[in-house]
């Protein structure tokens, strides 16, 4: 059985993480909280906690593992306390700043097990593969690369985690590339990645790769339609990061041990 802890539990994907997990044989919510919603009734006669009574519902419960759909600010506070209490963890919050994504590191590595991933979905996997890919194919050759996201808006961050974790996956296949976040006035474009979040109704999640080069251009498209996607995924990872080795796992590493 894994006994899980939510923190984020009243908010849209902290609500579909308990749905999903409730599907799952062997899964079992023991805890949910979140800085809204204190007593409200979560599935198996849970209440919800206010989570300034993390470290204690943690160490009176004692999950398995915690999950965390926050915001970014709040997600550092949280895994520094499940982390110090061993508690392992799965992150899907987004918009960590280098030196949050520093502190989440000290207090993980060495300690528990942990999948951090911007974005749950098997699909985006297989995008950030093939966008690296195509970034190496085309380094030699004279193509623009531009990313494109849109999401809804009620999204915090932007650029999405997702498209930075493209940014990261293009580097990586081609080097050190300068990045333009959004154009605006004389611009002249340069050898950079430029990047675009567009915010607008009720978009769940679209991500598009541009390689335009000269007469043609070639477009990786990933269009996520259901946040349910998201929340499976994550819960695959929750299933999968208890009892492993401490430090730091990406989404590739849970779908790759299928
Ligand atoms: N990794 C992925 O696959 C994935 C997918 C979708 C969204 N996200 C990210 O997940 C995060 C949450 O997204 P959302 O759409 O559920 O947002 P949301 O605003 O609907 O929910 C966030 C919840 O966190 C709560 N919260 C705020 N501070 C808190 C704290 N200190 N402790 C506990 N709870 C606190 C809020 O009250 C709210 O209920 C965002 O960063 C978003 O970008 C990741």
């Amino acid at each position: 059985m894994t006994r899980i802890a939510v923190t984020g539990a009243v908010g849209r994907m902290g609500t579909l993480v308990i749905q999903e997990a409730a599907k799952v044989e062997g899964m079992q919510l023991v805890a949910g909280l979140d800085a809204l919603g204190a007593g409200k009734s979560l599935p198996g006669g849970i209440l919800v906690e206010d989570v300034s009574r993390l470290e204690s519902v943690l160490r009176e419960i004692k999950p398995d593992v915690l999950i965390d759909f926050t915001i970014a600010k709040a997600a550092v506070e949280n895994v520094i306390t499940a982390a110090a209490l061993g508690i392992d963890l799965v992150v899907g919050t987004t918009g960590f700043s280098p030196d949050q994504h520093s502190r989440m590191r000290e207090a993980i590595d060495g300690h528990v097990a942990a999948v951090i991933s911007p974005n749950f979905m098997v699909g985006v996997n297989l995008f950030w593969k093939l966008a690296a890919e195509c970034a190496a194919a085309l380094k030699d050759y004279d193509y623009d690369i531009e990313i494109i996201e849109a999401h809804h808006n009620q999204k915090k961050d932007a650029p999405s985690g997702t498209a930075l974790a493209t940014v990261d996956a293009i580097k990586k296949a081609r080097g050190e590339t300068d990045v333009v976040y959004g154009r605006f006035g004389v611009m002249p474009r340069g050898k950079e990645i430029g990047v675009h979040a567009v915010r607008g109704g009720d978009i769940v999640g679209d991500h598009t790769v541009l390689f335009a080069g000269p007469g043609e251009r070639l477009e990786i498209k990933h269009q996520a339609h259901s946040r349910s996607a998201f929340a499976s995924g994550a819960v695959r990872a929750a299933q999968w990061v208890v009892g492993k080795d401490p430090g730091i796992y990406s989404m590739a590493d849970v779908l790759k041990s299928r």
